[in-house]
């Protein structure tokens, strides 16, 4: 996550003559307004990669670090659409938090429509969630990045967009009833942030229905950057602003790959039958491993815990310390195979 604080400061430092955002960006508003929220814009990003990889724990493709560094964000598969709106989410979400808290003085909370009828038997009132602050700050900060005006970049804004709708979209209306002796007679209303594992949910979701853009290439070759420029505005308009969306099918994710920043399913752990709570951790090991053409290994580990408490009146507590075994699984190689590739390789020689 250091990275991203790099990227904020080479934004600043390094601004190339050509970057016009960034330049007109530093002339309206100097550097200091820039760097006034990139500490809350790193917190920002850092808790929607945390989020990421809870979300991608028992995935092939798990959020790994690479994924979220400007290299492995060149491509436009599902996994970067999910990296770039979870990254907007969470700079979102945790601005819109600061300002709830009262961290930053040039924000509190969204009072704007506070007395106003809300809805049938309720009107706004309290403490509303500052999602307009958060929502500009994320936009000045993570779109930002894309300079380019190309599909890739096009694409990246639309995902960034609808990570700060999933936001929007997952927000809860609290109320508390007022009159007499609490006859809710009256009640006021106001928004409360998600909690950010909701975001998660929801865009994990929009992810596994993520749709490929599919632009013009006639117009795309035609090499006039107004008329490719419209390809892509055309395909764009034709999905929902909710929606993620990508340009290159996603590899199976199975292999290591350095130079996509891929480190491939070998070691990863996986949930055995028993103790799995859901079925997406039950089949694993077979997403995993098997399906990699790798085999499930099962590790032993003794552990040391706490056992047999007993609590002294007043106020110690004594306890033994047990061994437990605990049972973990792991893709390895099969013998005499480096990995599915490889293993074919070796089939097809014979
Ligand atoms: C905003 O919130 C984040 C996460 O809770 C926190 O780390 C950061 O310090 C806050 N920003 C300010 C200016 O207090
Ligand atoms: C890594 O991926 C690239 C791009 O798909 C491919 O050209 C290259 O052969 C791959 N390398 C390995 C070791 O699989």
């Amino acid at each position: 996550m250091v990275y991203f604080l790099f990227w904020l400061l080479s934004l600043l430092y390094c601004a190339r003559p050509g970057s016009a955002w960034v330049a007109s960006n530093l002339l309206m508003t100097g550097p200091k307004a820039y760097l006034k929220y990139a500490r809350s814009v790193q917190m920002g990003v850092q808790t929607g990669v945390v989020e990421c990889k809870h979300q991608f724990s028992w995935d092939r493709w798990n959020c790994p670090d690479s994924a979220t560094l400007p290299k492995g964000l060149r491509r436009a598969t599902r996994e970067t659409s999910f990296v770039h709106a979870i990254s907007a989410a969470g700079v979102m979400h945790t601005l819109a938090r600061n300002c709830s808290l009262g961290d930053l003085d040039s924000c509190g909370c969204d009072v704007s429509r506070n007395g106003k009828i809300g809805g049938p038997g309720w009107l706004w009132g309290g403490c509303s969630a500052n999602v307009d602050f958060g929502e500009k700050i994320s936009k000045q900060y993570v779109d930002s990045q894309e300079t380019g005006q190309d599909p890739r970049a096009a694409v990246n804004l639309h995902n960034n967009a609808a990570g700060r709708l999933a936001v929007k979209a997952t927000m809860r209306r609290v109320c508390r009833c007022h009159g007499m002796s609490q006859s809710c007679s009256v009640k006021t209303c106001w928004t409360q942030l998600p909690d950010f594992r909701d975001v998660g949910n929801y865009l994990k979701t929009k992810h596994s229905q993520a749709q490929k853009l599919n632009i013009d290439r006639k117009h795309m070759r035609a090499g006039n950057s107004a008329v490719s420029q419209g390809a892509i505005v055309d395909a764009l308009d034709s999905i929902a602003r909710t929606e993620l969306i990508y340009l290159e099918e996603s590899p199976d994710y199975c292999r290591r790959n350095v130079s996509m920043g891929l480190p491939g399913t070998e070691g990863r752990e996986c949930v055995a039958h028993k103790e799995a709570a859901t079925q997406w951790e039950r089949r694993s090991c077979r997403r995993l491993c098997h399906d990699c053409g790798l085999r499930v290994e099962e590790r032993r580990a003794e552990v040391l815990s706490s056992c047999n408490c007993k609590f002294h009146w007043c106020c110690t507590v004594d306890c033994d310390d047990c061994k437990r075994v605990v049972v973990k699984h792991a893709c390895v190689r099969r013998d005499g195979a480096d990995s599915l590739g490889s293993r074919r390789r070796s089939r097809d020689s014979k």
